[in-house]
C-alpha cells in the first residue's frame, strides 16, 4: 500500500494533484466533514499525513489515536487548532503556511479599517434601498486615516504587511510585540515600540490584532483594555475570533464607547455573537483574509511539499514551516 494523505475537505488549486502526481493515495473529505475528533480519528486510520483546515480540532487525543501519522500540514499560518506539544512528543512533524498569505490578509485588514472608517456598507445600502437623493452635506460623515495613529498588537510578517500600508495612508504607527523588532526592521516599519501595550491603546485611533492566538494572548483585548480605548476608536481582527472578548467589545460597540469595529474572525466560529450582528458601525467578514486565488495556491503548494518532504524522508532543515 502507497503512503496514504487525507486532505480533509477540497482546496482550490494543484496540491492534491501534485500530491497524486508524486505516487501519493490521497484521500479527500468533503466540506466540514473532519470538524469533530471522533470524526478526524475515525478518518486518520492507516493515514501517514494530514492536511488539516484551522476548523479540525487535531488535539492530543487525535495524534495519540493515530499511530501511522508522520505530519499534519495546516492550511493556515495559525495552527491553534493542533496540539503541538503533543505532536512534538510524539514525534509528529507540524507545518503551517506563513509568509504566502500575508499580504492578502494584510489587504482585507486595510479594507476592513477603510469600510469601517467610511460607512462604506451603510452607504451602499441606502443607495441599493432607492434612498440615495444627490450629495448631502451631513451624509455619513466618517473619519480620515490621514494623519492618525493605529497600534498593531502582534507584528509578524502579517502586522508588518500591514504597517506598510498604513505608512502609504500617513497613519503614525505603534506596537505591541511579545519582543522588539530590531532596530532595522523597525525603522522599516516606521513603527515605534511599546512594551505595555495598556499604554499604547490609549492613544490610539486605530487597533489592529495580528498575533497568534496562544494561552497569553486569549483576550488579550478584554473589558478592561476597550476601557483605554479613546471614543474615536476602531479596531480591526484579521487574526483570531478569541483575542477579543466579543461580549465585551459588542457592548462598548452599543454603547458608542468606540466608533466602530472590522472582523474577519470571531471567538466560536462560525458562529457570530447576535450582539454583533446588531452592533453599529461594525463590518463583520466571513474569515476571508488569505481568500485569494494566488494566496491560496501558494498555501497549498507549501503544505503539499512539506508533506511530501516528510514522508519522502528529505532534509527538512531548509523548511521554514515546519514548526516542529
Ligand atoms: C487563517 O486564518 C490562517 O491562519 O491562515
Ligand atoms: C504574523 O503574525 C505571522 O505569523 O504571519
Amino acid at each position: 500500500m502507497g503512503l496514504r494523505i487525507l486532505v480533509t475537505e477540497p482546496i482550490p488549486g494543484n496540491a492534491t494533484s501534485y500530491l497524486r502526481s508524486k505516487g501519493f493515495d490521497v484521500i479527500e473529505g468533503h466540506r466540514n466533514q473532519f470538524n469533530s475528533e471522533d470524526k478526524l480519528i475515525e478518518g486518520l486510520t492507516d493515514v501517514d499525513a494530514l492536511l488539516s483546515m484551522l476548523s479540525n480540532p487535531v488535539s492530543r487525543r487525535v495524534l495519540e489515536a493515530c499511530p501511522t501519522l508522520k505530519i499534519v500540514a495546516n492550511y493556515a499560518v495559525g495552527y491553534n487548532n493542533i496540539d503541538i506539544e503533543a505532536a512534538a512528543e510524539l514525534g509528529i512533524r507540524v507545518a503551517n503556511t506563513p509568509d504566502v498569505l500575508s499580504e492578502a490578509t494584510a489587504d482585507i485588514a486595510l479594507l476592513l479599517l477603510l469600510a469601517t472608517a467610511r460607512k462604506v456598507l451603510e452607504a451602499e445600502k441606502e443607495l441599493r434601498s432607492g434612498l440615495f437623493d444627490g450629495w448631502h452635506p451631513k451624509g455619513f460623515l466618517g473619519f480620515d486615516l490621514y494623519g492618525k495613529t493605529a497600534g498593531i498588537i502582534g507584528m509578524g510578517r502579517i502586522g508588518r504587511a500591514i504597517a506598510k500600508r498604513l505608512h502609504g495612508f500617513s497613519v503614525n504607527i505603534t506596537y505591541h510585540n511579545r519582543s522588539r523588532l530590531s532596530e532595522e526592521i523597525e525603522s522599516e516599519t516606521n513603527a515605534t515600540y511599546y512594551s505595555n501595550p495598556d499604554t499604547m491603546l490609549g492613544e490610539c485611533d486605530f487597533v489592529f490584532l495580528s498575533c497568534p492566538l496562544t494561552p497569553q494572548t486569549r483576550h488579550i483585548i478584554d473589558e478592561k483594555r476597550l476601557s483605554l480605548l479613546p471614543p474615536n476608536c476602531i479596531i480591526i481582527n484579521t487574526g483570531r475570533g478569541p483575542l477579543i472578548d466579543e461580549a465585551s467589545l459588542a457592548k462598548a460597540l452599543h454603547q458608542g464607547r468606540i466608533a466602530g469595529a472590522g472582523l474577519d474572525v470571531f471567538e466560536h466560529e462560525p458562529e457570530i455573537h447576535p450582539d454583533l450582528l446588531s452592533a453599529p458601525n461594525t463590518v463583520l467578514l466571513p474569515h476571508i483574509g488569505s481568500a485569494t486565488h494566488e494566496t491560496r495556491e501558494a498555501m497549498g503548494m507549501m503544505a503539499a511539499r512539506a508533506i511530501e518532504a516528510v514522508l519522502n524522508k528529505e532534509d527538512i532543515r531548509d523548511f521554514a514551516n515546519i514548526v516542529v
